[in-house]
């Protein structure tokens, strides 16, 4: 499991930086004069930090962004990278800064001077969450990253603020760990022991095998995982950090470890992108684990339904009708939407057992909210206004991209089933909608509830500001925010 990379925090040591290795990274704000270590390094440098700084490559510098001059004379350091400082406030800025810093990290020691500058922990969390780096599969011998010091003005004071925030970074690289883990390690066996691991963190955690859901009527769940050598399981996350008496809020996560599309199959290019289609339950676990370590106070609920969607011959068929554990009954039309059936009854469970104050659902669920938001955003559905309101909020904050989508009757008209009370699909056009219609479903009345659909945030393509191409974690920050601002005291 890769952790983020050890930060820490000292007074500033002017000499020090003299002799320091590897790269120095200075925040400075153009147009202001440097602080004292700055100053020094100016005058080690004859002059180079202050011409650089008043170039043009300077002057177009967002806040955040970098520029590096190599092997500067008078100094020992292989490179001197100026970090264009934020506005005091703006966190979101802050955190870019840092994730230029974090962008290079190696072997060579890295010591950042951010003197006095009030959002040093924000940086401290962006350079973290950008050196994230998953070498799991890479042979040879791994290269350790670091060391990274950050010289500031208060160090105590400093540190204690970053607690929090390594806390959410620990809990962003473990979902980065799920979502980029082949299939054929994180099977579902293997997903369930990285969660019993949380044990270790004060969560109570529980996974319910087949033969549990079967008695427990989950046929909608199990119908998916019925063609894999892998068998299906649920796991329940507790984290009782609240009042005793106190509804915890449910987080309800999709854990297909590899979605073939079963027997109606997917098309072979890009399918081995749907190792991430556990993105959902990843969050789940994600969360979770920020909670435990931060000694959140509050309930939180985590559940998440693992399994591996394959055609067999023993394999859901196209036309097969099941029956959820609320009673409905389903005509599989497509055995490729299966993420639906997944969550219907680890939704309905999760309610029956918990009688939540709240559930919050996320799944790499359709190609459809691709198409409709493109990879800037997350599909954000509900049915209840103030929960969503809060939400996009705390997604605003953390820069995390989160749309809300609409919702109605005319959409859940869609899955009116000839032969059983609904079908899995509801037609091409607008199918995030009827997709998240089919969820509404399985959601009682009076509890309020979001689903997001993460099929276009999970995974990037490119490097990003604060995450290197591959799984972002997208979503554990925002619901960090939203659990600490609405549920915490
Ligand atoms: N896991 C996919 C959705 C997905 C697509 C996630 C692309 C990430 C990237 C989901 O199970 C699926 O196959 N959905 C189908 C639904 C359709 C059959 C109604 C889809 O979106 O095509
Ligand atoms: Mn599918
Ligand atoms: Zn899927």
């Amino acid at each position: 499991m890769s952790h983020p990379v050890p930060v820490q925090f000292r007074e500033t040591e002017v000499e020090a930086l003299i002799a320091a290795e590897g790269r120095i990274a200075i925040l400075v704000e153009p147009g202001t004069a440097l602080g004292p270590a700055g100053r020094r390094i100016d005058r080690a440098t004859r002059g180079a930090v202050a011409r650089a700084l008043a170039s043009d490559a300077a002057a177009k510098l967002k806040p955040g962004e970098a520029m590096d001059l190599a092997y500067p004379a008078g100094l020992a350091c292989d490179a001197l990278q100026l970090v264009r400082l934020p506005k005091r406030t703006d966190t979101a800025a802050a955190r870019k800064a840092g994730g230029a810093i974090g962008r290079g990290l190696g072997e060579k020691p890295l010591t950042v001077v951010a003197e006095a500058h009030p959002r040093a922990a924000e940086v401290a969390l962006g350079l973290v969450l950008r050196a994230y780096d998953f070498t799991a599969h890479k042979s040879g011998e791994k290269k350790l990253q670091g060391p990274v010091r950050m010289m500031v003005a208060a160090p105590e004071a400093v540190a204690a603020e970053v607690a929090p925030l390594m806390a959410l970074a620990e809990g962003v690289c473990f979902t980065r760990d799920l979502v980029n883990e082949p299939a054929n390690v994180l099977t579902t066996q293997d997903f369930a022991e990285r969660l019993l691991g949380l044990r270790d963190l004060g969560v109570e955690v529980e996974v319910l095998e087949e033969a549990e859901l079967a008695k427990l009527g989950m046929r909608a769940l199990l119908g998916v995982g019925q063609g894999s050598e892998s068998p299906s399981k649920v796991v329940v996350m507790q984290w009782k950090g609240g009042a005793r008496d106190d509804a915890p809020l449910a987080l309800v996560g999709k854990g297909v470890v590899f979605d073939t599309g079963g027997i109606s199959i997917k098309p072979a290019a890009g399918m081995e992108e749907m190792t991430m289609d556990m993105g959902g339950a990843g969050v789940v676990a994600g969360v979770m684990r920020t909670l435990a370590l931060r000694k959140a106070k509050a309930n939180v609920v985590g559940l998440v339904g693992l399994v591996e969607n394959m055609p067999d011959g023993r394999a859901q068929r196209p036309g097969d009708v099941v029956r959820s554990m609320k009673g409905d009954t389903i005509e599989v039309i497509n055995t490729d939407a299966e993420g639906r059936l997944v969550l219907a009854d680890v939704l309905w469970y999760a309610q029956d057992r918990f009688k939540p104050k709240g559930v919050i659902d996320l799944a790499t669920l359709t190609g459809a909210i691709i198409i409709a938001l493109g990879h800037e955003n997350a599909g954000v559905f509900s049915n209840d206004d103030a929960l969503c309101t809060s939400f996009l909020k705390a997604a605003m904050a953390e820069g995390e991209g989160a749309w809300r989508m609409p919702m109605g009757e005319g959409y859940d008209a869609r899955l009116k089933s000839r032969i059983a009370d609904m079908m899995n699909v509801g037609g091409r056009e607008g199918g995030a909608v009827t997709a998240a219609q089919f969820l509404a479903r399985f959601v009682k009345p009076d509890v309020p509830w979001i689903h997001l659909d993460i099929a276009g945030v999970a995974l990037s393509k490119a490097d990003q500001p604060l995450a290197p191409k591959g799984a972002t974690g997208w979503g554990v920050m925002a619901l960090n925010r939203l659990i600490r601002d609405r549920h915490e005291g």
